[in-house]
């Protein structure tokens, strides 16, 4: 006991702890009527810095036909790899293997509630090192498309935003607010200004061509009013005021004022033109998968989709496809947001979320970016005669003035084969596919003619038998720092999101003559809460669990409460799974036990206790203990292993595996909780969500003409947990599992993840 008082005096200025940034000291949140005299000062500050200004003409720019780099036309391809999701470690070889796929540009949110920790406190290190992933972009000579936002949705926390924006006196999100604006414009003028004292644009010999403002706000905007118009047009005259230097883009934003190019995001976009006829088409979001939601099956789309998609978007003029995303990564600590996003954000991607290569995918597009970039010239320097040869049949022929002939026939008949007779020659295209012909005569590639071989990954075996020590959280327990409140407050009010768990406790006494301890029936508890999941105890045990979904974060739990003569206690664990990302007005949005709380079946009849006295506790013990970290772990008393209990909070140590192949942890024998690795969070883990849903098909989706293309139904929609290997030490390695619901730590297993293929030609 005299250990843990060390440790909690050592951690006395930690307020809570916060696992999104486990690397970081922790900075006290502000009291909100400072946070609004910071942010006024910080904005005179910003006024007087010194600008680098851009040249007058600028090298990078556009016309009706594409995005025009040092005088040249340019038809680009660009993959989304967004820095807090992998580890710096890792970003070189991921920007190599887009790089040898065939793209030009990396594309990457700037992701604000990693960078603003509190009100001008800035934080860039580590994974959220945006210079240097940006210079490791540059070193492998590819350019950057830098989407700041700052609003980004992503399945990212908050949407991006930084939880203390909500407690701002005054503030409404993304809609014409004065205190919003100011923070929002300080943001991205930092950011702005970093990258131009880095000389990270064009025009300084950096990355950057392109530069983003705002985020899918045209669909939210329509049913908004004019205070949301106003706050588009006021964030486009905003961002261009900053002399980037280099074009603006709004995606999915029909308004965007001159010069942004306004942009679209979708499964298909050949429909799409942009606003003005002297803008170029541009694709910034081809959503190559989709992400992982846990109790929902596992999302693909098949690359002959894909590709017909692009090449399809290209033959009817567009210059710009980016993927989204190229490489989704992993969302660690509690980055992922509120739809249910789970840890993998996989995205059935190019490249895997381990780094690996997913095949075909990757070749397959390889092989479509080298046959298009073979008819550029063409491409950028004519519009296509376009003819048809049947129903759906048509060819596009692009012709320069230098000579350069480029041809695309296109079959888009979803169930046949179709023979097309071009120049005095026959060509064979099977159903819903594109042939790109870069001289007018051979075919150098066709989008449904998948030549890679598929790539079989396999997980093997390679560390296990973890010998685990425990502890228990009591949740009979009173904290000192614990405190009482008539009725029941907003969850994220009173966590300010530095934890996932708030403790609501109320007491019932039971008179000797209730009718039900004579007949059995325990009365029915009734707890509604705006989510995300929740764990009933009554007198200390676990009494139900309840968790809402991607469809529905609400819930409602009903269980009997098993009640005794005299005082009884429910402490109710309300857990928040993630922050919703989409959408306006982020202050009106709530987590936590709102109420109605009930208590039926009694001879009083039915008990409101919605404004009885709750006692609140913010986040766990072992949190406070800071147990996940290697100081917390190492100066607590665990016990022995007990197993099966929910609350449990288990640590062992493991020797790195040998070799290099990426690892996972196989949490399949667990319920739901968070792991850490020497400190370091690998996100919440989940396997006891089972995948449910649909699973016969994706048209709902608009994967066209695919039906097969979701798997691990009634399965866990996430089993296995990137470990990043430079979390490692030789030996010794810490692990740190919290476990809400009682799963079995015994059958945890650290495993490699090999591609079978690759293995076999060793
Ligand atoms: C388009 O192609 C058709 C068929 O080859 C040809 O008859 C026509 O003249 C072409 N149109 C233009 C404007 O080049
Ligand atoms: C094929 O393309 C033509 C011309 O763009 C269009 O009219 C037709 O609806 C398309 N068919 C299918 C099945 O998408
Ligand atoms: C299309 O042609 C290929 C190759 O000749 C053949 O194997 C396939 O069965 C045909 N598909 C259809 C739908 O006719
Ligand atoms: C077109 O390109 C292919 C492959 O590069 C080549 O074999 C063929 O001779 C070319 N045809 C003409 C007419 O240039
Ligand atoms: C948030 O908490 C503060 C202080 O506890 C309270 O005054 C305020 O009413 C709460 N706001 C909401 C929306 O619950
Ligand atoms: C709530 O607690 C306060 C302070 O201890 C007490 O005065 C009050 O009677 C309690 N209210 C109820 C409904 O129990």
């Amino acid at each position: 006991m005299d250990v843990e008082k060390v440790c909690l005096s050592k951690n006395k200025l930690k307020l809570f702890p916060l696992q999104l940034f486990t690397a970081v000291k922790q900075v006290s949140a502000l009291p909100t009527r400072a946070v609004a005299a910071v942010l006024t000062l910080a904005a005179v500050v910003m006024i007087s810095t010194v600008w680098f200004l851009p040249p007058a003409t600028a090298p990078v720019s556009y016309d009706r036909k594409a995005i025009i780099i040092e005088g040249q036309r340019r038809i680009l391809f660009s993959g989304s790899i967004h820095y807090p999701r992998s580890t710096p470690e890792m970003w070189p070889g991921l920007v190599k293997k887009a790089k040898d796929g065939g793209l030009d540009v990396i594309q990457t949110y700037v992701f604000w509630n990693g960078h603003e920790l509190s009100p001008g406190k800035y934080y860039f290190e580590g994974r959220y090192d945006l210079v240097r992933f940006i210079k490791v972009v540059k070193d492998a000579e590819l350019y950057v498309n830098l989407r700041i936002g700052p609003y980004i949705c992503a399945e990212w926390n908050f949407g991006g935003f930084p939880v203390w924006l909500k407690y701002v006196p005054g503030i409404s999100f993304r809609t014409d607010n004065k205190p919003f604006k100011v923070a929002m414009q300080r943001f991205v003028e930092k950011i702005v200004s970093m990258m131009k004292s880095e000389k990270l644009f064009e025009w300084q010999g950096g990355p950057i061509i392109l530069t983003q403002i705002e985020n899918e706000f045209g669909p939210v905007a329509e049913y908004g009013g004019a205070d949301d118009l106003s706050y588009a047009q006021w964030s486009a005259k905003m961002a261009v005021s900053l002399n980037t230097g280099v074009p603006w883009i709004m995606c999915k934003e029909d308004d965007a004022p001159d010069p942004i190019v306004n942009t679209c995001n979708g499964f298909f976009c050949d429909g799409f033109s942009p606003n003005k006829p002297y803008k170029p088409a541009m694709w910034t979001e081809a959503w190559t998968g989709w992400f992982t939601s846990y109790g929902d099956p596992l999302p693909h789309r098949p690359v002959e989709n894909l590709a017909f998609a692009v090449a399809n978007f290209i033959q009817k003029g567009g210059s710009f496809v980016n993927y989204y995303m190229y490489h989704g990564g992993t969302n660690f600590g509690r980055t992922s947001s509120g739809l249910f996003v789970a840890a993998s954000y996989d995205y059935d991607a190019p490249i895997d979320e381990y780094g690996l290569l997913r095949q075909p995918k990757w070749g397959h597009l390889k092989g479509l970016h080298q046959a298009i970039k073979s008819c550029e010239k063409a491409l950028v320097s004519s519009d296509p005669n376009v003819t048809s040869h049947g129903l759906n049949q048509q060819i596009y022929v692009f012709r320069s003035k230098s000579g350069d002939c480029a041809a695309f026939l296109t079959n888009n008949d979803t169930e046949s084969n179709s023979t097309i007779i071009f120049n005095g020659l026959k060509y064979d295209l099977p159903p819903w596919s594109i042939s790109i012909l870069p001289n007018c005569t051979t075919e150098a590639y066709n989008t449904a003619k998948v030549r890679i071989q598929r790539s079989e990954m396999k997980m093997i075996s390679s560390v296990g038998g973890f010998s685990w020590n425990s502890y228990t959280e009591n949740s009979n327990s009173i904290p000192k720092s614990s405190f009482m409140m008539q009725g029941l407050l907003e969850q994220l009010n009173v966590t300010r999101d530095s934890t996932d768990y708030l403790w609501y406790t109320t007491f019932v006494d039971i008179g000797k003559d209730e009718e039900f301890l004579k007949n059995g029936q325990y009365p029915l508890l009734t707890v509604a809460s705006a989510g995300h999941s929740l764990h009933v105890f009554i007198n200390g045990e676990l009494s139900g669990t309840a968790y809402g979904s991607l469809q529905s974060p609400k819930l409602t739990y009903n269980g009997n409460a098993k009640f005794r003569v005299g005082s009884n206690r429910i402490s109710i664990l309300s857990v928040a799974v993630g922050l919703p990302n989409g959408g306006t007005h982020f202050e009106t949005w709530n987590v936590g036990i709102l109420g109605p709380v009930t208590l039926s079946g009694l001879n009083t009849g039915k008990l409101d206790l919605t404004f009885h006295n709750w006692t609140y506790q913010i986040g766990l013990k072992g949190e406070a203990l800071n147990l996940y970290s290697i100081t917390g772990s190492s100066c607590f008393e665990w016990g022995e292993f007990s197993q099966k209990k929910p609350l449990t909070w288990y640590k062992a140590f493991f020797n790195s595996p040998d070799g290099d192949e990426p690892l996972a942890l196989d949490m399949s024998s667990m319920g739901k909780g968070q792991a850490w690795i020497n400190g370091e969070s690998i996100g919440r883990y989940w396997p006891g969500y089972k995948a449910f849903g649909s699973c016969n098909g994706c048209d709902y989706r608009g994967f066209h003409n695919e039906k097969k293309c979701l798997t691990s139904c009634g399965e866990p929609s996430q089993k296995l947990y990137h470990v990043p290997r430079s979390w490692l030490n030789p030996t010794k390695n810490l692990i740190v599992v919290f476990e809400e619901w009682g799963g079995d730590p015994t059958d945890i297993s650290l495993v490699k993840r090999i591609n079978v293929d690759v293995e076999l030609q060793k």
